[in-house]
């Protein structure tokens, strides 16, 4: 008769168990692993809000939520929606930079060649443009959606500021990436922009100064709108994006019922 030895392993299955159990050992009980992730597996509910609370992207949400904030057929998450397509927008904008130079002299033949050397190019380009015009009619439509849900009365009036804010934001981001293409559409759009700026009350001449860089739309303009695109704007966006999620945290999570 066999005499069984007390931890060996006593068949097969056991055999995987006790490997298992050393990969995991050796790739989540180390040093490295441990310095990185501070809490432990998520497969307990007070790992799973250490997991999201000592994370840096994930922070910014609160650990606990209620039920009602997950059923996204009441809101369809508009405002999610529209950061979804923020981030699509810096993606396919950050492989449009590679092609694209913002001189007078290069910058429709660059958008010519993305459209027709450039590998996926046009694909990139049209991702881009539909996705700019998608986060326009998403902010609004999130931005109705919060009107008629109540949700920006107190204490949501800041976020209701800050969201105001980011509408603005999105509009400028829309109308200064529709210059750079510099074909005939672009030029007289901002030809239009132009003559606004101009017909401000008193500040006329200095508003174009400021926003064409001249009295007329050329390199100057060019330049100033290549860097408020793909610089200035953006950065702000993420910055007011950041306190606009935070503050919903704050306010106590999403308002409801939603
Ligand atoms: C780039 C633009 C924007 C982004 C990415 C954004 C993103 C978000 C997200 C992800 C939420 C969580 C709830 C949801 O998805 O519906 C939210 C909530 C909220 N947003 Fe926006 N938002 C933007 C613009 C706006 C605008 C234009 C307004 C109003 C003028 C606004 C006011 C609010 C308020 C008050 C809340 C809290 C709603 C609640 O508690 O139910 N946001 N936003």
């Amino acid at each position: 008769m066999a005499v069984e030895q007390p931890g060996r392993p006593r068949n097969t299955r056991e055999r995987f168990q006790i490997l298992g159990d050393l990969i995991y050992d050796k790739m989540f009980h180390n040093f490295v692993w441990q310095s990185i992730f501070r809490s432990g597996y998520p497969n307990t509910p007070r790992n799973q809000m250490l997991a999201v609370a000592t994370n840096v992207f994930l922070h910014l949400h609160p650990t606990r939520i209620h039920r009602t904030h997950v059923k996204i057929t009441h809101t369809y998450c508009l405002g999610g929606l529209t950061f979804f397509m923020f981030l699509m927008l810096t993606v396919t904008g950050v492989l449009l930079m590679f092609y694209y130079v913002p001189s007078v002299d290069r910058a429709y033949n660059d958008i010519q060649a993305i459209q027709t050397d450039v590998r996926f190019g046009q694909l990139m380009r049209n991702v881009h443009r539909w996705t700019a015009h998608g986060m326009v009619i998403f902010v609004f439509l999130h931005m109705f959606r919060v009107f008629y849900t109540g949700a920006y009365k107190a204490p949501r009036e800041f976020n209701w500021v800050v969201g105001v804010i980011l509408l603005v934001l999105t509009l400028l981001l829309s109308f200064t990436g529709y210059l750079l293409p510099w074909d005939q559409l672009a030029l007289w759009a901002i030809t239009v922009g132009h003559g606004i700026g101009g017909s401000a009350p008193y500040l006329g001449d200095e508003t174009q100064l400021v926003l064409f860089g001249g009295f007329e739309i050329g390199q100057n303009a060019l330049i100033r709108f290549y860097t408020l695109h793909v610089l200035a704007l953006p950065l702000a966006a993420a910055i007011f994006m950041a306190v606009h999620f935070w503050r919903i945290r704050r306010d106590g999570g999403m308002a409801r019922p939603l």
